[in-house]
């Protein structure tokens, strides 16, 4: 056992506060700054503790594990979970890990690897009806196109609605939500929620339109048990297997609501970056579209993942490089060790997943796209804790076997049609809150003969 009392803190981050501040708020790339010139442990303090709590950011496989890993309850949500919980209400996403552990106990069956299978369907014809959509010759942009995908699938699987012309409205209610969210996270110091402000105005607003979609579907479901929405059903269904509870009503909406916004954007960058990456590696783009005409005509479907390998391997070599959620944020609630440094009770810890996924001495040639790294052979070798887009431990993405098949369905469906070439050299991100393509993205499309 650990003294944990005996151990120094983490050394303090050298940068100035500008620069510090300006690396926080840039919460990709950021984190090589911090890094690079702080260590893989590094300590950051705004100002007086009273202010500002410190932070801590981490970016080393075994001190992410310290964090993530933990099975006590000392790495508790953080000051990004309240936002979105004073605004969207008690989610999975948001709940303190005590009360949070029924709700999984009951959500988790939901979103087992057979259950999600459910959705395979949708998630195909959402990309048939892209492919069927574009030219068969000429300039798309990936971006706008992949969110439609994303947003057609989710809403089918989640809230067993067809948003049809609805989707482009929910995507930016969403959007609204989660960029004020963000924002009044990511500073160091907040002006009190209570303060009326445009911002405020329009994000509540964006949440009671999605809270009033979302729970006319509930009621339809109740009023009718035959709606062909079964994730709706599944959560009305749902007990806690060692109390026998169900969710409340409004809970219940509340989860949905967090499923449409931590499913949305994370899958269509994946999806996007995909895309936009093989449009830059045609050899590769090859080999996938190969591996997948071997399927023949027919819709894929989950049974057809199995024979997806190779494809699963580019999608993970996208999640490598361009990592939907770039980082996750822990408050300390008692001391604990991470990396041999002592984390104090108070401190914001920062798991840098962007930079573990470009650490160079976790990953040779880390900026060089090479979906061999994720051949079975390779990947046996690698620490469980240097590749986490999903994060791990207790509180990793209850969706992850969802946007998974998700994205191996669509994106083999439109590599199997469709032959993408990428017109920029660069992929622009902005990071609201999670990772999006600041498009457009535009790609020559050319259908395959
Ligand atoms: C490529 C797509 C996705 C990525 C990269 C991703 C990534 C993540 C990450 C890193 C976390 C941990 C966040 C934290 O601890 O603060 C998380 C949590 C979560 N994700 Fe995802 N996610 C994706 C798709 C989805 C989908 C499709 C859904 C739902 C349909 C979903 C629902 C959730 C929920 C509810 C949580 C909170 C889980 C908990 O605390 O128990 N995610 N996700």
């Amino acid at each position: 056992m650990t003294d944990v009392s005996a151990l120094p803190l983490a050394p303090k981050n050298p940068l100035s506060i500008r620069q510090l501040l300006r690396a926080v708020r840039n919460l990709d790339a950021g984190q090589e700054v911090l890094r690079d010139a702080g260590g893989t442990v590094t300590r950051i303090q705004f100002g007086p503790k009273w202010l500002a709590p410190p932070v801590v950011a981490v970016f080393s496989p075994s001190g992410i594990r310290d964090v993530l890993g933990r099975n006590d309850a000392a790495a508790e949500r953080c000051v990004v979970h309240e936002e979105v919980q004073h605004l969207g209400g008690d989610s999975l996403f948001v709940l303190r890990n005590e009360p949070w552990l029924p709700r999984k106990r009951a959500l988790q069956p939901v979103f087992t690897k057979p259950n999600v299978r459910n959705f395979g369907g949708h998630m195909s014809r959402a990309a048939q009806a892209l492919c069927e959509s574009w030219p068969d010759s000429g300039e798309v942009d990936l971006d706008v196109d992949c969110r439609r995908v994303t947003m057609r699938s989710l809403g089918r699987s989640v809230l067993g609605l067809d948003l049809n012309d609805r989707e482009d409205v929910i995507a930016e209610h969403m959007h609204v939500a989660s960029a004020y969210t963000a924002d009044r996270a990511l500073r160091p110091v907040r002006a009190p929620r209570w303060l009326p402000t445009p911002a405020r105005a329009r994000a509540r607003a964006a949440v009671v339109a999605l809270r009033s979609v979302t729970a006319d579907m509930l009621q339809a479901c109740r009023a009718d048990p035959t709606l062909d929405a079964p994730l709706v059903h599944a959560l009305l269904a749902a007990t806690d297997p060692e109390t026998g509870r169900s969710i409340a009503d409004d809970d219940i909406i509340n989860d949905l609501l967090i499923f449409m916004l931590a499913g949305h954007d994370t899958t269509a960058t994946a999806l996007t970056y995909a895309l936009w990456v093989l449009g830059h590696h045609p050899d590769v783009q090859d080999r996938v579209a190969a591996e997948v005409r071997e399927i023949g005509d027919r819709e894929i479907t989950p049974d057809d993942v199995s024979r997806l390998g190779y494809t699963v391997q580019v999608l993970h070599e996208a999640l490598r490089l361009c990592p939907p959620a770039a980082g996750v944020g822990r408050m300390a609630v008692s001391d604990f060790a991470v990396d041999g440094y002592r984390v104090q009770a108070g401190t914001l810890v920062l798991v840098g997943i962007y930079a573990v996924h470009r650490d160079p001495d976790a990953w040779p040639n880390p900026l060089e796209f090479d979906p061999d790294r994720f051949s079975p052979e390779v990947a046996k070798a690698r620490d469980r804790w240097q590749f986490i887009p999903f994060a791990g431990g207790s509180r990793s993405c209850i969706g992850e076997h969802f946007a998974r098949l998700e994205t191996t369905l669509a994106l083999a469906t439109i590599i199997r049609a469709m032959e993408i070439k990428s017109v920029d050299d660069d992929f622009p991100v902005e990071v609201p809150f999670t990772t999006v393509a600041k498009g457009p993205i535009r790609a020559e499309v050319t259908t395959r003969k």
